[in-house]
């Protein structure tokens, strides 16, 4: 087994008598992309903020790359990156001065227009931050949070509230990230996303992780697959037949098909994560 990057063991958050974090238990591996997947209030940010030291936990404990967090915290925060919801960049300053100020205060002496080139920025590094789309501030935010070369790349909802293409851009530089062995944990509630990026998804609900896999296992084991037809009736009118696949009867029931309709269009169908989270919560993701 690879070495882990990330070990959280019963791991506990409460503001107040409010349980936002409770006592969760996963590992994430060195080079993994880890999809924290939950609705609005889940608990996501919470253990986010618990993992990169700026909570410390109620109960349990964290261990990223053999260090516990809140013991060893300079350390571990020397090497990860962290990519918050609301960005705090210094709007007055530039993207480059930005990056270069974050630089210096991790002692880091990466090439910062080349951070700019790698999240699509470049030509722009002399613009003050306040004239960036919020895209380009999201990219931005991504690059800071690579200025130490991390091991651990957290983000907290990269894409929220981007358009497809700038979501994808902040998509490719995840994968990209990954090809150079980062580990990622990425929270969203983009179920599409996740099940597209991450190597494995958590589903978190009420604070609780009620399910943790890779999506084709997930889906393997939760949802069901089928055939969707569509035919055609005498009288020209159209209709759909569902078949579920993987059952005794499915051979039987897709040559009746073809024998006794006028098949028009044939296609297979497999459950989404947010079909395999609501079934699993009763509740949806958004
Ligand atoms: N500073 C705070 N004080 C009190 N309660 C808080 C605080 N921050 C979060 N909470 C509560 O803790 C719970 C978990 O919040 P958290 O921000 O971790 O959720 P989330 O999964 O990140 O949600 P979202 O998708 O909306 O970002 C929520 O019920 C929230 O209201
Ligand atoms: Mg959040």
């Amino acid at each position: 087994m690879s070495n882990l990057a990330i070990v959280a063991e019963s791991l506990t958050y409460q503001y107040g008598d409010l349980t936002a974090v409770d006592h969760i238990n996963f590992q994430v591996a060195e080079g993994e992309i880890l999809g924290f997947l939950g609705p609005n209030g889940a608990g996501k940010s919470t253990t986010v903020r618990m993992l990169t030291g700026q909570l410390l936990p109620k109960a349990g404990k964290a261990t990223l790359l053999g260090l516990d967090i809140a013991r060893q915290t300079k350390q571990v925060q020397a090497q990860i990156g962290v990519c918050f919801e609301n960005t705090n960049l210094y709007e007055q300053m530039s993207a480059l001065d930005n990056l270069k100020l974050f630089a210096r205060l991790y002692g880091s002496n990466v090439n910062v227009e080349a951070l700019l080139n790698q999240v699509g920025l470049e030509g722009r590094g002399k613009d003050k931050v306040q004239t960036y789309s919020k895209g380009m501030k999201q990219r931005l935010m991504v690059a800071r949070a690579l200025v130490n070369q991390p091991r651990i790349l957290f983000l907290d909802e990269p894409t929220d509230g981007l358009d497809p293409v700038s979501s994808e851009t902040i998509r490719n530089i995840i994968k990209e990230e990954q090809r150079r062995g980062t580990t990622v944990f990425l929270t969203t509630h983009d179920m599409l996303e996740a099940d597209k990026l991450s190597d494995r998804v958590a589903f978190i609900n009420q604070g609780k992780i009620v399910a943790l896999d890779t999506p084709h296992k997930l889906k393997q084991q939760y949802g069901k697959r089928a055939i969707m037809a569509e035919v055609e009736l005498a009288d020209g009118r159209l209709e759909t037949r569902e078949i579920t696949l993987d059952e005794a009867n499915t051979g039987t029931a897709v040559a009746e098909l073809f024998a006794t309709e006028k098949v028009v269009t044939l296609h297979s169908e497999e459950a989404t994560l947010e079909d395999i989270f609501i079934q699993i919560t009763g509740r949806s993701l958004t």
